[in-house]
């Protein structure tokens, strides 16, 4: 099944993939080796994400119960499929090693929190960087630079430690924080892109940019109305 895949791959990428003289039989056994480390990998990854999870979930339950308000509405987490892991390394170029892949893909582990408004996003996102054992690697904020598409949320890899029986290991994570307005259009954009292959209409995409602008309006209007509901603690107010 897949694993026959990932030989496909590399065999139509040969000759980038492996010196000329290379061994098929060498060859075979290191795709296996490659395979069963990416199963550990994957396990190491969803730790990963069960201990950003954790996280999350505390300061959700932490809001609910002090506050009967939380400013995170919901939270979703995916792992790559082994299948979209291999794809992505190779589309990537270089080592298929698990060390080389490791470095190059940083989305191997997601996690998506969605909020009701945009200072909630930052707030949240300030509240995870703040703890010690998470180290923020990289932080894309499509919120103040929306993408040219239109596509807003803030994006930042993580890397927590999971601690494993014999030694730990700093596993990143994609966070992506949005609001329900940015995450409705995100995922419509995608449903959109991912029928039309990317060649999405004239029209369709200047709904989609027209709609990413009322996106953007409706929460500014949220965020106006959001201090009715919930004063900012770190601001002084009560
Ligand atoms: P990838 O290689 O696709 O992961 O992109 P990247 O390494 O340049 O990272 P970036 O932060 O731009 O995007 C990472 C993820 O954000 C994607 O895998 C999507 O889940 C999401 N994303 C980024 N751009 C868009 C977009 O235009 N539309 C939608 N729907 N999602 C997006
Ligand atoms: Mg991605």
């Amino acid at each position: 099944q897949w694993q026959d895949r990932v030989r496909e791959m590399v065999a139509t990428r040969q000759d980038e993939l492996t010196r000329p003289d290379a061994d098929q039989g060498l060859l075979a056994a290191q795709m296996k080796q490659v395979h069963d480390e990416l199963v550990q990998l994957r396990m190491h990854y969803q730790f990963g994400i069960d201990e950003v999870q954790t996280k999350v979930n505390i300061l959700r339950q932490e809001f609910e119960q002090i506050h009967d308000y939380s400013p995170i509405e919901h939270v979703r987490s995916r792992l790559k499929s082994t299948e979209s892991l291999i794809e992505k390394a190779v589309r990537t170029g270089g080592e298929m090693t698990v060390p080389a892949i490791r470095a190059r893909v940083h989305d191997i582990a997601g996690v998506r929190i969605t909020c009701s408004f945009v200072s909630d996003v930052y707030w949240i996102a300030d509240m995870l960087r703040r703890q010690p054992d998470l180290e923020t690697l990289t932080v894309k904020d499509y919120i103040a630079e929306p993408k040219p598409n239109g596509y807003r949320s803030l994006h930042l890899i993580v890397r927590v430690p999971v601690f494993l029986s014999e030694h730990t290991e700093y596993v990143p994570v994609e966070l992506q924080l949005r609001t329900i307005a940015m995450d409705f259009w995100a995922s419509t954009e995608h449903k959109l892109s991912y029928k039309y292959r990317k060649n999405l209409p004239g029209r369709l995409r200047a709904e989609l940019d027209d709609a990413a602008r009322v996106a953007a309006d409706l929460d500014e209007r949220m965020e106006r109305m959001r201090d009715e509901i919930r004063p900012m603690p770190d601001r002084g107010e009560t």
